[in-house]
This record gives C-alpha cells, structure tokens and sequence, in this order.
C-alpha cells in the first residue's frame, strides 16, 4: 500500500473539508460542525453535529461522514460520536414566518388521501426530532383538526403579542380555520377572505422556529396556490394522486400549477396504490398500480413512494390519531420511506447548490 495519510487534527479536517451538511450543502468544517476530534495513531474520534432539519436522514449521513474518514485512513480504528447543532432558522420571505422548508401537499382532485399524507408526514418528522408547524390551508374543508383529534380545540386569539396562537399536538403547533369557525360555515367563506385566511394564519401564528412548515393545500388548482407563492417561496410541492389514470391526470394538472406560480415540485406519492388483505397478505391491485411513478418520470419529478390502502389508515384518520400511522409497521414503513425520499431529496437539492455567503455562520 502506498503511504498512508498521518492521523492528526488538521489531517481528518482536511478530509471532512469538503463534506455537506445537508440543510445548508456548506463544509461541516466550515459550519464548525465538527467538533472533539481526537486522532492518534491508530484511533479517530470525533463528534459530527448535525440539526434538527436533518433527522431524518442522519443514519445515512453518519454512515457516508464514516466512509469517507475510511477512504481517507483505512488503517485507522473510526468513530463517529452524534450530536445536535444549533441553528435558528431564518425568516421566510417578508411574512414574518422563521422555517427551513416550507412543504406545500397538493393534488388534482378531493379525496386522495392529501391531508393523511400531509399530517403523517408532519408526524413522521416530529417523532424523528424535527421542528414542524402543520398549517391546515383547505379553507373550504378543512379537515386537519379531524384527522389530529383537535376539532373541539380553538385557536388561543388573544395572544399579548397580537399573534394566533396555534392548537398544540404531541408538541407541534397546527392552525386551521376549523379552529376559528365551525366546519360547516367555512364555507361561506368566500375569495378575498380566505386569501387573508391563508396569509393571515401564515403571517400571525405564534409559529415558533421551524425545520419545516407543512401545508395541506385545497384540491384542484384554485387560488390558494397562487396566494402562498406571492407570500412567501416555498420550498416544494408534494402531489397527491392514487392510481386512477384519471388521477394521474388531475395530478398532471396540479404539477402544471405549482410549476406556473414558481413552487418547485419536490415529489410525487401514489397513495390507495393496491390492497393488501388483511386475511391472507395477498395484495390486490384495485385501481391499478405503478401509475404515478411511471408518470413522475415522464414529468421529471421525483418519485417519494406509495401508501397501499389500509383500513387502520381511515380507522386511525376517523378517531384523530394519524400519528398512530406510524406505531404499525404496515403503514409506518411506508410513511417513513416518503418522508425520508423527501428529505434526502431537499439535501440533495441543497448540496447541488448550496445558498449564497448570506447565510450567517452561528456560533
Ligand atoms: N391509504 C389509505 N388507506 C385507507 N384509507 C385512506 C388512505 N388514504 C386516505 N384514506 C382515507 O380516505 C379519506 C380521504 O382522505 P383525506 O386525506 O381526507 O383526502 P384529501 O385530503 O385528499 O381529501 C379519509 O377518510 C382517509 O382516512
Ligand atoms: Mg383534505
């Protein structure tokens, strides 16, 4: 073998130098992300700090931070201790909201299955550590506060500093207009006020320091869109669809959206994508299967994964405990994957073109 490098601080800096933290794709050197470097002849030690926006891909970047320091010194014994970073996030825009990512989850058409999938995804990352808001944006049938069992809640409006106060779940703020007026008179709420309805619970809720604002959106391709694209940029669009060629085109349709009023698509999820009986594990294709992926790739989006129809799905939506999504492995793996595909895209994003010197170096 040739030469191998010598193990010392400056040597095991210089070979992370040009490792990414993925929320901001800079040097985790730079980010002073590496910390407690102990390297002596034969042993490397050392701590990698990574945030809170990053949990849910942390197992893969640990493992690619231990490869590299394995190509680097093969002969040295690696450890790679875990540890939180501290970064604030910065605001959004001029709406006043502090959050990384803000994730808009949209689709063609009702009944898909958007909200589900936008509260288990807002679930999945705050069980894995992540700072998350769900804002509730289908104003004419809001049915978060359903799904997360805080219907009877009410947004707190009296807050001394003038904001909303948000509905609390399993330490995640939620606001929805279901917590304002009661669900069947939110539809008499009509153009103007609910553009002010949207940019309103964006702007004056008590929203705290987010990793990620996720947002059910309304079906269909009204102007809810076009009101979040000129309040703030958003960071991606999930679209919804089930296999339904129909659907596929409905969702065809909502991809068209986004991409007009500027919202990048961040992916594309085939929910209700076969039946799985429940008796004899055999799966049926009932609407068909595959679709969406198919058409993520003639589309050029990436493809976040499949939720197969499962009957806990609807029984733990009706008793308003989504979160329990993720207590069953049936359904657990399958949140878990679209959650992951997504984060891990947002960082590969982020990595191909990492923000500007803008960016403030905390220490
Ligand atoms: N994969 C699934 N398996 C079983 N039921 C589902 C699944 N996805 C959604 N549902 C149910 O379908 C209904 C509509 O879902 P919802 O998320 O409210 O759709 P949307 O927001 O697109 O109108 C709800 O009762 C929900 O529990
Ligand atoms: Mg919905």
């Amino acid at each position: 073998m040739v030469n191998a490098a010598p193990i010392n601080t400056e040597a095991v800096t210089a070979a992370l130098r040009d490792f990414q933290d993925p929320e901001t794709g800079r040097s985790v050197v730079e980010m002073e992300q590496v910390v407690e470097i102990d390297a002596s002849d034969e042993r490397i030690a050392l701590t990698l700090e990574l945030t809170t926006h990053s949990a849910l891909i942390r197992d893969d970047v640990y493992a690619e931070c231990e490869q590299v320091l394995r190509t680097a010194f093969p002969d040295a014994t690696i450890e790679v201790r875990r540890a939180v970073h501290q970064r604030p996030a910065l605001p959004v825009g001029q709406i006043g909201l502090t959050a990384k990512s803000v994730i808009a989850v949209g689709s063609g058409k009702g009944g898909v299955g958007k909200s589900t999938v936008a509260a288990s995804l807002a679930y999945g990352l705050n069980r894995a550590g992540c700072q998350v808001g769900l804002l509730d944006a289908d104003v004419f049938g809001p049915s978060i506060p359903h799904l997360t069992g805080t219907s009877s809640s009410r947004a707190d409006l009296g807050g001394e500093d003038g904001k909303l106060r948000p509905v609390m779940s399993d330490g995640m703020p939620i606001m929805s207009i279901g917590y304002m007026v009661p669900p069947d008179q939110a539809v008499i709420w009509r153009g103007p006020m609910l553009h002010s309805a949207v940019t309103q619970f964006l702007r004056d809720t008590d929203w705290g320091d987010l990793d990620y604002l996720i947002i059910d959106m309304p079906p269909g391709t009204g102007d809810v869109p076009l009101t979040l694209s000129q309040s703030l940029p958003l960071t991606g669009a999930v679209v919804v669809c089930t296999p339904q060629d129909v659907a596929l085109l409905d969702a065809v349709k909502a991809i068209g959206m986004f991409r007009k009023v500027n919202i990048p698509i961040a992916g594309m999820v085939e929910n209700m994508s076969g039946f799985v009986c429940p008796d004899c594990n055999k799966r049926y294709d009932i609407f068909g299967s595959g679709g969406a992926r198919k058409k993520a790739e003639e589309v050029d989006t990436p493809f976040l994964g499949e939720i197969p129809i499962n009957i806990r799905i609807r029984t733990n939506g009706d008793e308003g405990d989504t979160d329990a999504n993720h207590d069953d492995e049936m359904t657990a793996s399958h949140f878990r994957e679209i959650g992951y595909q997504l984060v891990k895209n947002l960082a590969e994003t982020t990595r191909r073109s990492p923000p500007g010197p803008s960016l403030p170096v905390l220490g």
